[in-house]
């Protein structure tokens, strides 16, 4: 039973405030839980709410959501039983009473949704992964690792936001995070040698300033054979270009380069891009509301690699029921704010896997020490995660605990994708 829920503002890894839960239970079990926050954040997404005193943080103080916490939120579910995160959801979503959280803040939500599961999992004596998993969860995620930033995410010139390796030959998930931390190193010293900046983004990825898209998948592929791998066997790259942030009044135009595309042009440099690289993933190719557009890129390109709808569908089952039944886009990536609860964010993944769509579970550019995630990853057996480079502590923390996870699996883990 919940006796009692208590909210309050910390920090995140960009300095901005965020909200932390915490939950106890009647038998003395405590969970807590922090809230991370995206900055390309999608406009589809749950509402975050913010307090928009400027006086405190430049107006991103989180204590309206955590007065909705400790005034609205704990009264209505104590005595509620702390293990039935389906039920503590409902609550969650009836007591916000609006389509997309504003009425609370799904900052707010998230962050009792979250508390509640971790500490059911306390009370019940069961690691994280397992309590929301089942005896199912075996599955090491592959991660899709973002060692160069660009976009949202660095004040560098370049325009898709993150080149990530696939470390997809590996044989263990601990072996597959090695391979990536040493190809992050042989990309640092790389760009050491250039005489380019080994300064990191949001992400931890580096962020130098360079020539052309070409130039910066180039340098990963050197990078990634300068370590002794190779591509297609050991490694495949991914994109996120993140382009609803290149959303025009007609079309696209990339901020930083000022270049401008149609859908059409778009699709036809993804095209070509695919075409000359190893690329297996390609995140938000196209914006969030070009659903068409989406469906022509499907077509042409579904066969050959994860197109994965991140602002597209905000980890929302009526948006992802679009994406289905228009045949737009084949993965969807998973970020549990999105959504403002638990059971919603399983609900959009046990959707997408009915239809066929892979599933990335995945951080927000702004996190913190929670390693949730890492253990819905495992939960959910979801094949993938993005959770940045190997290098930033609020991303290696998400990376230590699936080895944590993987130990205790022992010969049982297997290693997804
Ligand atoms: P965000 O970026 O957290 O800033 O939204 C992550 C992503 O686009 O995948
Ligand atoms: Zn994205």
């Amino acid at each position: 039973k919940i006796v009692s829920i208590k909210g309050r503002e910390i920090l995140d890894s960009r300095g901005n405030p965020t909200v932390e839960c915490v939950v106890r239970l009647s038998g003395g079990d405590v969970g807590r839980a922090a809230v991370p926050s995206g900055a390309s954040t999608g406009q589809f997404e749950a509402h975050e709410l913010r307090d928009g005193d400027s006086s405190r943080y430049g107006g991103k103080g989180v204590l309206a959501a955590v007065q909705n916490i400790t005034k609205t939120i704990a009264p209505a579910l104590y005595g509620m039983d702390g293990a039935n995160i389906r039920a503590i959801d409902r609550a969650l979503v009836e007591l916000d009473g609006t389509e997309n959280k504003r009425g609370l803040g799904a900052n707010a939500t998230l962050g009792v949704s979250l508390a509640c599961a971790r500490a059911a999992c306390r009370a019940l004596g069961l690691p994280l992964y397992r309590y929301l998993g089942g005896v199912r969860a075996d599955t090491l995620p592959v991660p899709m690792m973002n060692i160069l930033n660009g976009g949202a995410h660095a004040s560098n010139n370049v325009d898709i936001q993150e080149f990530m390796i696939m470390p997809v030959g590996a044989a263990s998930f601990s072996e597959g995070l090695r391979w990536c931390a040493q190809v992050y190193h042989s990309l640092g010293s790389l760009l050491r040698a250039r005489g380019l900046s080994t300064g990191v983004g949001d992400e931890g990825g580096f962020a130098p300033d360079l020539s052309s898209d070409s130039e910066a998948i180039e340098l990963i592929i050197e990078a990634v054979e300068g370590a002794g791998f190779e591509m297609h066997t050991d490694f495949m790259l991914a994109l996120d270009a993140a382009a609803s942030e290149w959303t025009a009044e007609y079309g696209y135009r990339l901020p930083k380069l000022g270049r401008s595309y149609d859908t059409d042009s778009l699709i036809a440099y993804w095209q070509d891009l695919l075409g000359r690289y190893p690329i297996c993933s390609l995140e938000d190719p196209l914006g969030e509301e070009d659903f068409i557009g989406w469906a022509s890129l499907t077509e042409k390109l579904g066969s050959k690699a994860m197109l994965v709808g991140d602002d597209l569908f905000v980890t929302n089952t009526e948006r992802l029921r679009q994406g289905i039944e228009l045949r737009a886009g084949n993965a969807i990536l998973i970020k549990v704010n999105q959504i403002g609860t638990l059971s919603e964010s399983l609900d959009a993944i046990e959707m997408a896997k009915k239809a066929g769509f892979r599933t990335i579970i995945s951080h927000r550019s702004g996190e913190t020490e929670d390693t949730t995630i890492a253990d819905l990853a495992v939960a959910v057996n979801a094949g993938y995660i993005k959770t940045g480079a190997p290098c930033r502590s609020e991303r290696v923390a998400k990376y230590n605990q699936l080895l944590r996870i993987e130990e205790q699996l022992g010969c049982s883990a297997r290693y997804g994708g």
